[in-house]
């Protein structure tokens, strides 16, 4: 379980990375216009990297060997619930990883949060010795928008409350293990899905 120290840094996180990321844009933006707008932004964007690194130090959290399927099947009985979806899990290898458990269920959570935005009612999700994959049947993502998310360390956003904070966590989560994400919207027709948005994680 989640402590409430933990979720509490969690949430702090995501709004201290908002605002390393909009001061670092607008120090780009403000640079030839006033020395002392650039040194309050530099001051801002120290400090909250600073920041960042305090609650990302208190966030850590013990790495556990995790059977990965195992942590899943306890994992979606509650998802299901919450987001009123089917989740079924393909498990094809069993795989032991050296994981942060709270920072895998959320990155989980942020996946199965993003297809019920996006309409899904299934989220398909398949085990493999090389790889983990999310397959919905949402509307799918934008391709303009996987390809910012493949290619460039960016937050993207399509929705208006949104901020891109799901994808970045699941990113850095990843990157954090060595692992790489792709994001794409499902082209062929499936038997699963019509239309949808596949992540593949590669281990
Ligand atoms: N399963 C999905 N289906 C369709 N589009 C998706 C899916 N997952 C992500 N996206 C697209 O990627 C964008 C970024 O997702 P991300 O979770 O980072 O941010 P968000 O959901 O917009 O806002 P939040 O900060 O609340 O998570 C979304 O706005 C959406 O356009
Ligand atoms: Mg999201």
């Amino acid at each position: 379980m989640t402590t409430k120290l933990q979720e509490m840094a969690h949430d702090m996180n995501n709004v201290i990375t908002l605002i390393s990321l909009n001061s670092s844009l607008a120090l780009k933006v403000l640079r030839t216009n006033s020395d002392k707008a650039e040194s309050c932004l530099i001051k801002i964007f120290n400090s909250s990297t600073k920041m960042t690194e305090i609650l990302e130090t208190a966030m850590s959290e013990n790495v556990e060997t995790t059977d990965i399927g195992e942590l899943l099947y306890k994992l979606v009985d509650d998802l299901e619930s919450t987001y009123n979806m089917q989740i079924d899990i393909i498990e094809q290898h069993q795989l032991i990883k050296s994981i942060g458990r709270n920072s895998f269920e959320r990155m989980v959570t942020n996946i199965v949060k993003n297809a019920n935005e996006a309409k899904a009612t299934k989220v398909k999700i398949g085990l493999s010795k090389t790889s983990i994959v999310f397959v919905d049947n949402g509307e799918g993502i934008a391709d303009h928008v996987a390809y910012t998310l493949n290619t460039r360390d960016e937050m993207v956003t399509t929705k208006d409350k949104g901020h891109g904070i799901g994808t970045h966590y699941i990113k850095s989560f990843c990157n954090s293990l060595g692992w790489s994400v792709n994001f794409s919207s499902i082209k062929e027709k499936l038997r699963y899905a019509k239309s949808g948005t596949k992540i593949v994680i590669k281990l």
